[in-house]
């Protein structure tokens, strides 16, 4: 069924009826009060800005409180986040403030990265928020929702022009938080010279798509105070909590040795209208912002990131289940080629290495059989050494033998005739010419 089809079925099917008596169902929004008032609520804000801008001068004036505050120094590394969080009370409606403070802003000589870990606070509320809702057993109802619901943007009153920090910070912070503008200090700053600065911070925004937070105009109730209020951005401010007497009355106020400066005179600074508009006109749609805007841009980058979409490459929906049984197919597929691809390496891995030890074992064998070849050689010349050296052994044994023989030939010979002992003797000594006998041993 077409859509259009689909609207005409659901109006004729919707009905009015007239009650002919009270019936209790008007009383709603009172039980939504009650629930709320019960519930009590959250209220997150962010001050960014240099250090000693006056952030938390502001932040007591605008409750009118002295909350805890730590100076930062001028030394910080890096960009440091420090979230404080207080329970407030006002009437018998319970307010979980925190403020959260970018501690260190514009101190580093390299500001490249200032806004970084702003940004990266900023997601973390979210991804903890994100994580809390995809739980199977979840508690929104109690959670302690830590999202940044306004960013206020402490610009220094140089009355000259944005910095480029401030308007990398804000495009970078503009589609995640609610940015509201404010010049700090402003009572540092002439009349003339403020009108012309706010003219030229706005225009600098726009050129540059900075994105800052405008009033909501669409609910009738305030929609005049709202438009106009957004004609007055950026507030100029001035915080004070020091109290001074001007007529008969204690106002807080900045004194200075020609004159006071009220926090509360609208002609004095815009104070008042930032309280306005921040805390009892639109804090509520702050917190929707937060949730329908920038939270739900969070969330819905996040999961298409994890690969979840509403609809199909043919553009028809696409079910939350369906996306999961497709991952799960497609992560089993994966799964299984590179099971596969890991096998066959580990096949492969194993041929190479038996190669290798064949390739190995084949020169250890060359090896061995070269070896083998040269002991046999050696073990032949030795042999035959031997065999040389026996027959030389043989042959001075038979020599020996022969000598003797000879020697005892002569001794019975010389015993037997005396007179023959002379040319006998030279006969026994007549050996080869390549043989003596020198010092009783035979020499060939
Ligand atoms: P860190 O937290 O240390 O970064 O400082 P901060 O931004 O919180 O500034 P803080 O509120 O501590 O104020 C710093 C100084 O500025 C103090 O001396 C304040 O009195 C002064 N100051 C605060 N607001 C204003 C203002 O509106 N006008 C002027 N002239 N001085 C202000
Ligand atoms: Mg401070």
């Amino acid at each position: 069924m077409a859509t259009t089809d689909l609207e005409r079925f659901s109006n004729e099917e919707k009905r009015n009826l007239s009650l002919g008596g009270h019936v209790g169902f008007d009383s709603l929004p009172d039980q939504l009060v009650s629930k709320s008032v019960t519930q009590g609520f959250s209220f997150n804000i962010l001050c960014v800005g240099e250090t000693g801008i006056g952030k938390s001068t502001l932040m007591n004036t605008l409750f009118n409180t002295t909350f805890e505050t730590e100076e930062a120094s001028h030394y910080e590394n890096t960009v440091r986040l420090r979230p404080r969080t207080y329970d407030l009370q006002e009437s018998n409606v319970q307010l979980k403030l925190t403020i959260v403070d970018a501690v260190g802003f514009g101190d580093q000589i390299n500001k490249d990265e200032s806004y970084r870990p702003i940004v990266d606070y900023i997601d973390m509320q979210f991804e903890n928020y994100l994580q809390e809702e995809l739980k199977i057993r979840r508690s929104l109802f109690n959670y302690h929702d830590t999202r940044i619901h306004v960013c206020l943007y402490f610009i220094t009153p140089t009355g000259h022009s944005l910095k480029s920090l401030d308007l990398v910070t804000m495009k970078k912070l503009d589609s995640k938080v609610n940015i509201i503008p404010v010049i700090a200090k402003a009572d540092t700053i002439s009349k003339s010279e403020l009108h012309k600065f706010k003219i030229k911070i706005m225009s600098e925004l726009v050129s540059n798509g900075v994105q800052i937070y405008q009033f909501p105009t669409d609910d009738e109730a305030v929609a005049e105070i709202n438009s106009v209020m957004n004609a007055h951005l950026p507030f100029a401010v001035v915080g004070s909590t020091e109290e001074v007497k001007v007529g008969n009355k204690m106002v807080r106020a900045r004194q200075y040795p020609w004159g006071v400066v009220q926090v509360e005179n609208e002609s004095h600074c815009d104070f008042v209208k930032l309280r306005e508009m921040l805390i009892r006109v639109n804090m509520e749609d702050l917190r929707e912002q937060t949730h329908t805007r920038h939270y739900e841009l969070y969330r819905r980058c996040k999961l298409e990131e994890m690969g979840f979409k509403d609809t199909d490459p043919d553009n028809q929906p696409f079910s939350l289940q369906e996306t999961y049984e497709t991952k799960r197919k497609e992560f089993l597929c994966e799964l299984q080629r590179k099971e596969e691809e890991m096998r066959q390496m580990f096949v492969n891995k194993v041929k190479e290495t038996e190669s290798e030890l064949k390739e190995k074992e084949r020169e250890l064998h060359d090896k061995f059989e070269h070896l083998k070849r040269i002991h046999q050689e050696e073990k032949r010349k030795v042999e035959e050494k031997r065999r040389e050296l026996e027959e030389e052994m043989n042959a001075f044994n038979r020599r020996k033998v022969a000598v003797e023989t000879l020697q005892c030939q002569s001794l019975q010979a010389t015993s037997q005739q005396p007179l023959k002992k002379d040319k006998d003797k030279k006969n026994f000594f007549s050996l080869p010419s390549s043989c003596s006998i020198t010092s009783g041993r035979y020499v060939n």
